[in-house]
């Protein structure tokens, strides 16, 4: 942990017994040799070179601008990005949503393996995930699409046409059910917002004039047409290594969205696929 302060003994507090905190770090020197709670130690920064972690979690309330600036400090120690948390707004999440904790590996993994790109979000709703890719990949541009208005009259009328049970029984049979407040409500989330691209409007509409390569794009519309047409857009545009993960894939009452990864194997031919383990993401690599 970075910050043997306050907010860092919170970490401990809210953390003993599910993290195994080797060491806190701390840039006050008042503060080396001492030990937290009588067992973690305090160390100059540049001790974390000789300690052994799997990540740093950056403990300090001091504002976006200090907290910048640890992560540029540490980055420049050479840590990679994907290996440094921020308390407190992963402390939960972090250990027990696999899904973010694919998002951390996979940015710390793309960015030692060079897979160039940006990254994307289809289907937003309020940034409860863009927040994440935010932090995790806040080195790479962020593009955001959503209509910001639910589901297209079109994509649930065709979705309707399919005649699936679970989904014409399901809650999502509804349009507009998924109104969201505002770009605002994201944006206020947004921890490194000068990488964040918002795209408001339809999918695929909105992709008209997005010029860019991507290194991780992650598909959340929960509809077969709009996760297609998100599909051949990007599939071209993915840097080798790259990937999508496709939310939803197992959901019961949303059978469009493995739908629409047939019909784009069926047209594109098959792809390296593979369940990522929270239950309901699947992932595709590109070769
Ligand atoms: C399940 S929510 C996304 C949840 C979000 N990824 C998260 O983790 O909190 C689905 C979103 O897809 C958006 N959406 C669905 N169809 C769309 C389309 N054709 N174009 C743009 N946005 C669409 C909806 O507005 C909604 O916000």
């Amino acid at each position: 942990m970075f910050g043997a302060g306050n907010f860092g003994q919170r970490y401990i507090e809210h953390n003993s017994g599910t993290a195994d905190i080797v060491g806190a770090i701390d840039n006050d020197c008042d503060l080396h040799g001492l030990k937290l709670f009588g067992r973690i130690p305090v160390y100059p920064v540049e001790a974390a070179r000789g300690l052994a972690w799997d990540r740093i979690v950056v403990c300090n309330n001091s504002g976006d601008i200090v907290r910048a600036e640890i992560h540029e400090q540490l980055t420049g120690m050479g840590v990679p990005e994907g290996m440094i948390n921020f308390y407190p707004e992963e402390h939960m999440p972090e250990w027990i949503d696999q899904r973010r904790g694919f998002f951390r590996d996979f940015s710390c993994y793309a960015s030692l393996n060079t897979i160039d790109g940006a990254v994307a979000e289809c289907g937003v709703f309020s940034g409860e995930t863009a927040k994440f890719l935010n932090l995790y990949f806040r080195e790479r541009r962020l593009y955001l699409f959503d209509s910001f208005e639910g589901f297209s009259e079109e994509d649930i009328n065709s979705e309707r046409a399919f005649e699936d049970e679970a989904f014409l029984a399901g809650p999502l049979n509804k349009v507009g059910m998924l109104r969201q407040p505002s770009v605002k409500v994201v944006m206020d989330k947004i921890m490194f917002p000068d990488n964040v691209v918002i795209k408001k409007g339809w999918v695929p509409d909105s992709f008209e004039g997005v010029d860019d390569v991507f290194c991780f794009v992650n598909l959340d519309m929960d509809l077969y047409a709009p996760m297609l047409a998100a599909l051949l857009f990007f599939w071209p545009r993915m840097s080798q290594g790259g990937i999508i993960l496709l939310h939803d894939y197992f959901h019961p009452e949303l059978p469009g969205v493995k739908r629409a990864v047939d019909a784009f194997e069926a047209e594109c031919g098959a792809v390296c696929k593979f369940p990522i383990g929270d239950g309901c993401s699947l992932g595709i690599v590109k070769p």
